[in-house]
């Protein structure tokens, strides 16, 4: 089976789906490539939140998007995110960015956390309008990476399918080690 490369396949789907003028989070900012690629999406007249908890990671990514005034970045955890969302904003997301894991270059004791990142899916699931993406990319292959992985799957699992389309992408199916995608597609609002 050839191996798929995930970051490179969230970007693809997310690419189909967000249009110039639309608003989306990336909720791990890290280096600011994946806020740099939604900020393509959506143009000037779209926006883009961004956060991450690190200042290291807000500050490269600032520095990465120099020109751009339509980006918001926010240097707090990813589980407050309803706070920080203008009202224009609220259920009217876009597409949503979950890249877990440590800020590549970065101190990679500081990682996402299980507890955060279910409590950050749940906001954001809940910011999205019908019809935006949510993806979630996960590393499995060290100990929190599992519990986070293993969580994320059981979070998706109790998703009502009548709401939320759920696609799920191998990087490597042979090897449970290996990163995993969630793409997730809102269909309905809560009735
Ligand atoms: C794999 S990196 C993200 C890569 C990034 N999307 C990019 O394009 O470069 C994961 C990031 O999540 C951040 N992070 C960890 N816990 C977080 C939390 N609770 N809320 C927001 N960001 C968090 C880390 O600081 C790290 O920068």
């Amino acid at each position: 089976m050839p191996r798929i490369f995930l970051p490179k396949l969230a970007h693809e789907l997310i690419a189909e789906q967000l249009q110039v003028g639309d608003t989306a989070i990336d909720a791990t900012v890290g280096n600011g490539h994946d806020s740099a690629f939604l900020l393509a999406q959506v143009g000037l007249s779209g926006h883009v939140y961004g956060f991450d908890i690190q200042a290291a990671a807000i500050a490269a990514a600032r520095h990465k998007l120099t020109d751009a005034d339509n980006v918001t970045l926010i240097q707090d955890s990813h589980a407050q995110l309803a706070q920080h969302i203008r009202p224009c904003h609220i259920h009217n997301i876009m597409a949503c960015m979950f890249n877990l894991g440590y800020l590549p270059g970065g101190d990679k004791r500081v990682i996402t956390q299980a507890a955060s990142t279910l409590a950050a899916l749940t906001a954001a699931s809940e910011l999205l309008v019908v019809g935006g993406l949510l993806t979630v990319l996960a590393y499995p292959g060290h100990p929190d990476g599992d519990q986070e992985t293993l969580q994320v799957a059981q979070w998706c699992g109790q998703l009502a399918p009548e709401r939320f389309s759920c696609r799920v992408f191998d990087s490597d199916a042979d090897n449970p080690a290996a990163p995993r995608l969630w793409v997730l597609g809102k269909a309905k609002e809560r009735a």
